[in-house]
Order: structure tokens, then C-alpha cells, then sequence
């Protein structure tokens, strides 16, 4: 395992993580490594848990305010949030724990665009960074790291940190060396265009320099990324795939788009995976991703030769796939890039690509703005994560969910969304079990008909009585009747469903 370590000066730093845990205070910010449920580190936020614990049992505070690149794992947000130790998080978590202790303010959190959230970490936002808390596969002799199975922020907080503890983890594969390319973008105002035309384009180094000095503690692991598996594809995440292909296939229809290299974006998620797994069977060759995780269906996409590269952050793949890219990983190195989340998630990079994203949503109302993030307005599920960046900047944006969720007792479209994180000026295509609603080029009333034509039958009429109802007042550029305007979550809350 020490040969993983082949820095003598950092060997010398070795120790276990309740040794480590002694650097990091009460009301200390912390930047971890983690970034949907890979690279998170697997052994300090127990230790740290289990110090608050210890505070707590004897009467004392102890929190501390933590910051990664995206969501973590059990192991990571939800031992911190269960021993109450977390003052403030950013920028994104799915942990079930931690999303309760949010929504009742046990836990403060932000959630904010995944691309902004390095540069508010340089730019101060967050004070200062007293302690990194950085995964890597291996130390090389010149103490550079070599970054295991994500980026995330790690270039961020490993400059910005007065302090770095690492942890070495022994189960993830050697052979991601070679997978990163890190590239510093210049802070600002010296900022020069990021120097990636292609999707595989490699612009930097396969490791990350640091300053030895700050490290104050080395210490070692032996643990899995943990993710959630997939649930097989059902019928209608089957359909939603089949209507997201119809619509890639009237962009080629309309000279949009080619059945070669066509680059795309993912959200993670159910329906993100049968979309990946209708495109094995589709007319797309040398599919390529611009996106922020490689997810399974991008590896089997690679396996099935329908998919050249992929360009991203970090892993998000299953325990099963996880396994399998350690086992592979020497192939894998051929097709993916990892980059830094700046870059990855880069609105100047992502609109060069001219790409088609692809996200989930919570709600969509009848003129295509987008609630992603906040059930009834109020509840966080999980945050925006980088769907902005992507959808913003796209070629062309794509929302796709099943058209209800729990049992038809919510319905994905609105009269008016309840908390909007993706404008009408930004969503375009709105894509349901029932087909898609293409929204470019249509004015606010335009749309409409097309957003009811996605909707679940059981609503269609219920969307039709509010429009006539909005449509008779005063003002009609965007037509709504504030009165009843929410009178489906209003619905939801008192009787248990939108349909009231
Ligand atoms: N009200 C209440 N719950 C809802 C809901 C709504 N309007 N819409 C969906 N849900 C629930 C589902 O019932 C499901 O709950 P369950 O886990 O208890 O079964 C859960 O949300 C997930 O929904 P699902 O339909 O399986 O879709 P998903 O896995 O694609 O998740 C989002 C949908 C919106 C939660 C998810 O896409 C997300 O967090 N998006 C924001 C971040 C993002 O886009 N990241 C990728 C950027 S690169």
C-alpha cells in the first residue's frame, strides 16, 4: 500500500483518520473531494462525525461547514449530517439524512451552479478554507497527485486551504493515471479562452501539483465509491428513451443535427439511463459526451463501439459498473476524460460544443419554466447541480421526466412551477412518456397546447380550465390567474393530490 505513497516527505504524515481528524475545529470550512457518490473521502467524515459526537455527549458545539464538488455518498454527507456535525453545505447533496436536516433547518445549505461554484470559492464567498480533504489513487515521488475516480473542486480547495489532509484509497485502480487532464483556468482578470475545441481534447496534466507543506496528514483507505444501482428501465422510462429519439431524429430531419458524432449531456438518474440505453439501438455512431458524469450507459455505449469519447468530472456508476471500470479501466482511459469542474461544466466550453443536454425535472409549467430542485416550492430534493450550466448553454435543452410521479397523485406539468431554477428563456424541449414539446421559436401562448399535449390525460383538462380561466384577464403576454394559479400544490398539500 505504501508504494501507493512514493513521497517520502508525505509518507512521513501517515496516520489514522481519528489522528487526522484532530486538524479540523469546531467551526472550521472544509473542502472535500466527492462528487456524485465518487471520491468523496471514505474515512475522515466518520472520524470527523464521530469527534462531534464526542463535543456533543460533554455539552460543546462542534460543526463545521463543508463544501465538495457535488453530492457524496451515506459515508460521507450522511454520517456528518446524522451526527448533526454540518453548520453549512454547498453545492449540491442527495444524501436522504441531509436532505431532511435542511428542510428543517437543522443545516443551512446552498445550492448553487455546479460551474460557479470553484470560482466563489476563489473569489472568497465562503471565508476562508481552513482544511482539505482530498481522495487521490497515488502519490507520485515529486509529491504530485494523481486524482481518483473525480475532480470536482479539488484544484480549488487544495490552492485555498490553509491545511490538506489526503487519503490514499488502495480499491481505486491504478490505471485511472492517465484518465484527468488538469488545466488550471487563470483567475480573473488574467482569464484567456479555455483551449478545448473537441470533446477529448487534453489541455494539461494528468496530475495535480500542490504545495507539500500544507499537508498535514496522509492517511490510508481501502474503501468503495458507493452509488445507488439503476432500476432496470420500465415501460414508460422505455417511452420517454423512445420520444427523446424521435426528437434527436426531427433534428436530423430538419438539418440540425447527424447521425455522426452527435455530442450530448446527461443528468444522472432512472430516465437518463434508458434514454443512454435507446441509443445503443438508434441510427447515432461515434456518439460523443461533453457532460458532467460518466454514467453506465456511457460504458456501454463505449463497449458496443457507438460512443468514441466522454468528457466529464467524475464517475456516477453503479456499484456493479464501478467494479467493472476498475477491472477495465486501462480501455476506459482511452474514452474518457476527467476535468476539472470549472472546466467540465465551462458555459464558454459547453456552448462552443453545441450540444444537446439532457435533464430531469420536478415540474414544468404550461410555458416551459422548469422546477428541477424544490417539491411544493418549499421541500429541497436535491439541488440544480450543473443542469444550468448545460442547459443554459446548449444547442438545444432537454427536460425529461415521466409525466406523473407517486402513483398520478402529482402531475410534471403546471399552471405554474413553484419554484423555478430553469426559465422559459432557457428550457426548450419538454419530453414526457406522452411525446415532446418543442418549444423554440413559440411565444408564451404558443406553447401552451404543447406543453397540455405532455401532460398526463387524467390533467389535460384541469391545465385547459386554467389557461381559459388565465386567459381572461388583463394582461396576456404570459396569461395566469394568480388567485388559483398554485391550486394544484395547494391540491397536493391539503388532500394528497394535484387533482384535489
Ligand atoms: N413532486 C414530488 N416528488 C417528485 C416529483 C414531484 N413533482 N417529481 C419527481 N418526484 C420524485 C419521484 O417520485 C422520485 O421519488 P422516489 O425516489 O421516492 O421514487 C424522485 O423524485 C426521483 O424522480 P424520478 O422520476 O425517478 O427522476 P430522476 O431520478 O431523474 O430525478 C430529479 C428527478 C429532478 C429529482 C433529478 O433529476 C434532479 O435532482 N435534478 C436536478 C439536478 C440535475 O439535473 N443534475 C444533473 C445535472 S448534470
Amino acid at each position: 500500500m505504501t508504494d501507493r505513497i512514493a513521497n517520502s516527505e508525505l509518507r512521513s504524515k501517515l496516520m489514522s483518520a481519528d489522528e487526522a481528524a484532530q486538524f479540523i475545529n469546531n467551526g472550521d470550512t472544509v473542502g472535500m473531494s466527492g462528487f456524485t457518490g465518487a471520491a468523496y473521502p471514505k474515512a475522515l467524515p466518520t472520524a470527523i462525525a464521530d469527534k462531534a459526537k464526542e463535543f456533543h455527549s460533554k455539552g460543546d458545539e462542534f460543526k463545521i461547514n463543508v463544501l465538495t464538488g457535488a453530492s457524496t455518498a451515506p459515508d460521507c454527507d450522511g454520517v456528518l449530517a446524522e451526527a448533526d456535525a454540518i453548520n453549512y453545505r454547498m453545492p449540491y447533496q442527495s444524501d436522504p439524512i441531509m436532505r431532511g436536516k435542511v428542510n428543517s433547518a437543522e443545516m443551512k445549505y446552498q445550492d448553487i451552479h455546479l460551474s460557479h461554484s470553484g470560482l466563489q470559492v476563489e473569489q472568497g464567498f465562503f471565508g476562508n478554507i481552513d482544511v482539505a480533504v482530498i481522495e487521490v489513487t497515488r502519490i507520485t515521488e515529486e509529491g504530485h497527485l494523481i486524482p481518483s475516480s473525480g475532480v470536482g473542486n479539488n484544484i480549488e480547495y487544495l490552492e485555498e486551504a490553509d491545511k490538506v489532509i489526503l487519503e490514499v484509497n488502495e480499491w481505486q485502480s491504478l490505471d485511472l493515471e492517465g484518465m484527468a487532464d488538469i488545466y488550471r483556468v487563470p483567475h480573473l482578470p488574467n482569464r484567456t479562452p479555455i483551449p478545448i475545441n473537441n470533446v477529448g481534447d487534453r489541455i494539461g496534466n494528468t496530475y495535480i501539483q500542490i504545495d507539500t507543506n500544507k499537508v498535514v496528514a496522509v492517511v490510508e483507505t481501502n474503501a468503495p465509491d458507493r452509488n445507488s444501482p439503476f432500476k432496470e428501465p420500465d415501460e414508460i422510462s422505455k417511452q420517454i428513451a423512445g420520444n427523446f429519439l424521435d426528437f434527436l431524429e426531427a433534428e436530423v430531419a430538419a438539418g440540425r443535427l447527424a447521425y455522426d458524432r452527435f455530442i450530448m449531456q446527461s443528468g444522472v438518474g432512472n430516465v437518463p439511463n434508458a434514454v443512454m440505453a435507446g441509443l445503443l439501438d438508434s441510427k447515432f455512431e461515434n456518439i460523443q459526451a461533453y457532460t458532467e458524469v460518466v454514467q453506465d450507459g456511457m460504458l456501454d455505449l463505449i463497449d458496443a463501439g457507438k460512443m468514441t469519447v466522454s468528457s466529464a468530472t467524475s464517475f456516477a456508476l453503479s456499484p456493479e459498473y464501478a467494479e467493472k471500470m476498475n477491472a477495465e479501466a486501462k480501455k476506459y482511459r482511452d474514452h474518457l476524460v476527467l476535468r476539472p469542474l470549472q472546466i467540465s461544466n465551462s458555459p464558454e466550453v459547453i456552448r462552443r460544443m453545441g450540444l444537446i443536454s439532457s435533464n430531469g425535472l420536478i415540474e414544468a409549467d404550461i410555458y416551459g419554466n422548469v422546477n428541477s430542485t424544490h417539491v411544493g416550492g418549499t421541500r429541497i430534493m436535491n439541488g440544480i447541480g450543473g443542469s444550468g450550466d448545460f442547459t443554459r448553454n446548449a444547442f438545444a435543452s432537454t427536460f425529461i421526466s415521466p409525466s406523473v410521479a407517486k402513483d398520478g397523485a402529482i402531475s410534471a406539468i403546471v399552471p405554474f412551477a413553484s419554484h423555478i431554477d430553469h426559465t422559459e428563456h432557457d428550457a426548450m424541449v419538454i419530453i414526457t412518456e406522452y411525446g415532446f414539446a418543442d418549444l423554440r421559436g413559440l411565444a408564451p401562448r404558443d406553447r401552451v397546447k404543447k406543453m397540455i399535449a405532455v401532460a398526463h390525460p387524467d390533467y389535460r383538462p384541469l391545465l385547459e380550465e386554467y389557461y381559459e380561466r388565465a386567459a381572461k384577464n388583463k394582461f396576456l403576454q404570459t396569461p395566469h390567474d394568480l388567485a388559483t394559479a398554485f391550486d394544484f400544490h395547494v391540491n397536493l398539500a391539503e388532500k394528497g393530490s394535484m387533482k384535489g
